[in-house]
């Protein structure tokens, strides 16, 4: 059984708000969205941020890669004027500032793990460390508690999530397929995960129906159009994320 919403919001905010910053979590927030997914990636100096590309230039302005500077000088570079001047100055946040944000407000997080090449094990390792260790403070402990679920931990590096699994083993993870290799099940079976996720274009009822029938949750990105989230759903797909947080509503059964 699937114990989370059945709508995320996907990069936080989708078309609405510049992606993976907090403007984007407020939005999904205002949109009745109590469930988000977005992506880390580590900084030089090893504390996650929250961005999709380890290359700068297509949503935060500025040249390199995000692995080549430090969280503080990424908090410093613009990541919301590419969407609108109204998001001007929005910085690339901290992992730790979104998962407060969500904590404080009560929204399930799907957190990615996104690697920038060559990080993949440090990359789950700390995500995995720092979401167990803020887990454990008073504030998540009682906010645990009163119903909020813990985040659910996705990749589509294999090697972050076996890191982040050897890590910190009392979280919930899920692998992440573009296509759905047909050695999944041992794939999921390595890192003990709760659930498959993969792009609902790649899925078919068949394909659907096993991976439930083995007792896993089933998770698709991103849907966009209500008469596709309708089909996956008939399925028995559990959950999805989605760009059209103003088309698709957080309550869609
Ligand atoms: O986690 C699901 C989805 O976000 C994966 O694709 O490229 O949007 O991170 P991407
Ligand atoms: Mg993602």
């Amino acid at each position: 059984m699937w114990p989370y919403p059945r709508v995320l919001a996907h990069r936080g905010g989708g078309t609405l708000a510049p992606e993976n910053t907090i403007a984007a979590m407020r939005c999904g927030l205002a949109h009745g969205f109590r469930a988000v997914e977005f992506d880390v990636m580590l900084a030089a100096d090893g504390v996650p941020v929250v961005v999709h590309d380890p290359e700068l230039g297509r949503t935060v302005a500025g040249q390199g890669r995000v692995p080549d500077f430090t969280a503080a000088e990424l908090a410093g570079m613009d990541a919301g004027s590419w969407f609108g001047t109204e998001f001007a100055g929005e910085p690339v946040p901290r992992y730790e500032e979104v998962f407060r944000f969500c904590l404080t407000h009560r929204i399930w997080m799907n957190v990615e793990i996104k690697p920038a090449p060559g990080f993949e094990a440090a990359t789950g390792r700390k995500v995995a460390a720092l979401t167990a260790q803020w887990l454990r403070e008073p504030a998540a402990l009682q906010a645990l508690s009163s119903g909020w679920q813990a985040p659910l931990l996705s990749s589509f590096s294999h090697e972050a999530l076996l890191a982040a699994r050897a890590q910190s083993p009392e979280l919930k993870y899920a692998c992440l397929f573009d296509t759905i290799p047909a050695n999944w099940r041992d794939l999921l079976q390595q890192v003990d995960a709760q659930a498959l996720h993969t792009n609902h274009c790649n899925l078919t009822p068949a394909l659907a129906a096993e991976i439930k029938r083995a007792g896993y949750g089933l998770f698709c990105y991103t849907v966009n159009d209500p008469a596709i989230a309708r089909t996956i759903l008939d399925w028995g797909v559990d959950a999805f994320c989605t760009d059209r947080i103003d088309l698709i509503g957080a309550d869609t059964r």
